[in-house]
């Protein structure tokens, strides 16, 4: 028996004793994340047990309502962090308004903003998918939050982190101070620090975007990608692999395993819409482990952790891991602001330019 480990229990409660301020009710509050992981990662595992759950909310033969899984995950959530008297409000993916905490439940200190069931679209296909959370301090006096207490750049994230539902069941977690890896261990029930202290590989060749949409791509990921994909034969001298998942989840737990580059950049698919993913429960807390790892993450022309929040659901361009390969995107998008023309060989199209 392996002894002496760490479980994630006794890891934030050291963080706690750590502190120069030390809170209780940020432990307590971690303490029901992982539980309604647990949770979660039990009700994801049952799969197609659960057939008419995994797939969308429908009607069972006796009338009842069966649930998706993003709305259970949802719910568990919900139920799970509302009773620790640590919250005053929750916001998530799958409400459009902020989550009043009841009115039996005590008032505390804490927003909590998450997406329940990151890359839901794979669960039919038994892929990887995720819990994201984000943990905002509401604004001294306020008890009933509305919108506008959740509108705060990522730079005020008190934690950040993600639950992994897939071959294992992992939380990865940073409270400001480095990136820590979690893996559930069934035989005792406890997440157990496996991956301490992650660091984001500088040297890596992998990248990950959703090839399907290169004709809406901006000219500056444009050049990026078909420097990659001319490999060795091209100006960075060295061929890469792509990879994608289709679950943030998944991607951004190999960038900080092996390093690499994940976007999904602005594009011209749907003018309204200047991004996939959503500002306050994907990019933000993604973008506080990265940076924590010793990544970067921007829109190429904005640190993600910095932008002022508009609305609750705001989606931005994202661009996140290895900090040289985030940076060279920086200096693409500048070059092609400025109006600077950069040649570059698309394997598809012979040699031609940003603009051509
Ligand atoms: O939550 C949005 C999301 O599912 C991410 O997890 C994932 O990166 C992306 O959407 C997948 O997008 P697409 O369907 O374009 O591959
Ligand atoms: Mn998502």
């Amino acid at each position: 028996m392996p002894k002496g480990r760490t479980t994630f229990s006794k890891f934030i409660i050291e963080e706690e004793l750590r502190a120069s301020q030390p809170d209780p009710h940020l432990t307590a509050l971690l303490n029901d994340i992982q539980t309604a992981c647990k949770f979660i990662a039990l009700a994801v595992a049952r799969g197609g047990l659960n057939a008419s759950e995994a797939v969308a909310t429908t009607t069972n033969v006796q009338g009842e309502e069966q649930k998706a899984l993003d709305v259970i995950a949802n719910d568990i959530m919900l139920a799970q962090c509302e009773q620790g008297g640590t919250l005053c409000g929750m916001a998530s993916e799958e409400m459009d308004e902020p989550y009043p905490i009841q009115a039996e439940h005590r008032r505390g200190r804490y927003l909590l903003a998450f997406d329940p069931l990151d890359g839901s679209s794979n669960l039919d296909v038994n892929v990887t998918v995720g819990t994201i959370f984000s943990i905002l301090r509401a604004p001294d006096g306020v008890c009933d939050p509305t919108v506008e207490h959740f509108l705060q750049p990522g730079t005020q994230q008190i934690a950040a982190g993600f639950a992994l539902y897939g071959p294992c069941s992992m939380i990865v977690i940073t409270l400001g101070s480095g990136v820590h890896g979690f893996t559930l261990d069934r035989e005792i029930g406890a997440y157990t620090l496996t991956h301490p202290s992650m660091r984001i590989p500088e040297h890596t060749r992998e990248f990950a975007i959703n090839a399907s949409n290169e004709r809406f791509w901006e000219p500056p990921v444009r050049h990026y990608v078909a420097e990659c994909i001319q490999g060795r034969e091209g100006v960075r001298g060295e061929d890469f692999n792509m990879r994608w998942v289709a679950s943030m989840v998944a991607e951004v737990f190999r960038i900080l395993v092996r390093g690499g580059l994940f976007m999904y950049p602005r594009d011209t698919k749907d003018l309204g819409k200047p991004g996939r993913l959503r500002l306050l429960y994907e990019a933000n807390p993604m973008s506080m482990i990265v940076e924590q790892a010793g990544g970067a993450a921007t829109t190429g022309r904005e640190r993600l952790l910095d932008i002022a929040p508009a609305a609750l659901h705001q989606r931005v361009p994202v661009i996140l891991g290895s900090k040289s390969e985030v940076e060279r995107l920086i200096g693409y998008h500048q070059a092609y602001d400025r109006g600077e023309d950069l040649a570059f060989d698309a394997p598809l199209f012979n040699a031609r330019t940003m603009f051509r």
